[in-house]
């Protein structure tokens, strides 16, 4: 017999959420006849141009993806050689969550930088700028850096584009991890390309903003990513039916709607950060897009975990996440200050 859980996976992942609507609609509506296999379709053209638009880039040349792991590693791998060394923060996904695929797809060392909450100070890279042109070192290639970070905080306009134009000014690429790009420009108010500066390659995670699959690499500087279709191609993320993957990101990108997503999403982390901040507990990060992270107690964990499945990035570390998504209602958030509030008084 199956058993099927009862722990409520409300606030376990972004990833954890439905589909949209409106992109099971465009699934729906370019389902009809046949189209070009491999890309060479005239809805993945407008999806791409779509993108380039959105992001202000009319040069950009755009591939797409199944998943974010895939858009990062394809950025990665096609920027950086086996004596390169790609840089990141020491909470980045591409080091902690991609089980070493950049490093096995570009051959190149992958160096965490301290941060805080993931926003690296630019002068962390002036050490390992230092080791540039030295026949000894794993030569600094290209900086990746995620946008909002993976413990939930927001690179503002100016710190973005001050360590954009500092990676640049030591000869570094810069790549976005944009799997939440969508929650950093709602959460900014600011325009996509703000966003992310003057960032030469930049993921652009579908996934999470309520599409069913999909994450974009757009690639602002082809010239230094050569070999970027060959990579897609050799692990596996050339989607044969291509208009499937870009119909979601042309219904996303339509009206505003992944801009409408995320700043839901937003909105429910402030709801219940504002809630748990109430009750007492005290965040373990500033709450900037649509991930909250609080500290709980130990015997509180437990019984949570009999009601919410919520992931605990560090066992040694008493820090549990939540996350929202475009999903996410008023009455999931309450729900959960519900349960969380006798376990907080006792
Ligand atoms: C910051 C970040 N980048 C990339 C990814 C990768 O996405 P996927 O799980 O689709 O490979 C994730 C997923 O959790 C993420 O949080």
């Amino acid at each position: 017999m199956v058993t099927v859980s009862s722990v409520s996976t409300a606030f376990a992942s972004d990833n954890a959420a439905p589909t949209h609507p409106r992109v099971l609609q465009a699934l729906h509506d370019v389902n009809v006849g046949t189209a070009a296999a491999y890309g060479a379709d005239a809805v993945t053209e407008r999806a791409a141009d779509a993108l380039r638009q959105a992001f202000d880039a009319p040069d950009a040349e755009v591939l797409f993806a199944f998943t974010g792991t895939a858009a990062n590693i394809i950025a990665l791998a096609s920027a950086a050689r086996p004596w390169h060394e790609i840089l990141c923060s020491d909470v980045a996904h591409v080091l902690l969550d991609e089980a070493g695929g950049p490093v096995r797809l570009s051959g190149a060392q992958l160096t965490r930088l301290p941060s805080d909450d993931g926003l690296i100070a630019p002068a962390e890279l002036d050490h390992r700028l230092a080791r540039l042109g030295v026949v000894h070192h794993s030569q600094p290639r290209i900086v990746s850096i995620t946008q909002s970070t993976e413990s939930g905080r927001v690179w503002t306009a100016p710190a973005i584009a001050g360590f954009v134009d500092h990676a640049h000014a030591g000869g570094l690429l810069v790549h976005v991890d944009g799997a939440r790009i969508a929650n950093a420009i709602a959460a900014l108010d600011v325009s996509p390309a703000q966003a992310v500066a003057d960032a030469d390659i930049v993921t652009v995670g579908g996934t999470k903003n309520g599409m069913l699959f999909g994450d974009a690499v757009l690639v602002r500087r082809p010239e230094h990513f050569s070999g970027i279709h060959f990579v897609q191609k050799q692990i596996g993320h050339l989607a044969s039916k291509h208009r499937f993957v870009a119909a979601q990101f042309l219904a996303m990108l339509q009206d505003g709607l992944w801009l409408d997503t995320a700043r839901h999403a937003n909105t429910m982390a402030h709801r219940l950060s504002t809630g748990m901040t109430g009750m007492g507990l005290r965040l373990a990060s500033p709450v900037e897009a649509n991930e909250v992270f609080v500290h709980l107690p130990a015997d509180a964990r437990g019984p949570l975990a009999q009601s919410y499945a919520v992931h605990q990035p560090d066992p040694a570390v008493p820090v549990v996440r939540f996350v929202c998504s475009w999903s996410t209602t008023e009455s999931d958030v309450d729900e959960a200050l519900a349960t969380l509030r006798p376990l907080c008084k006792r």
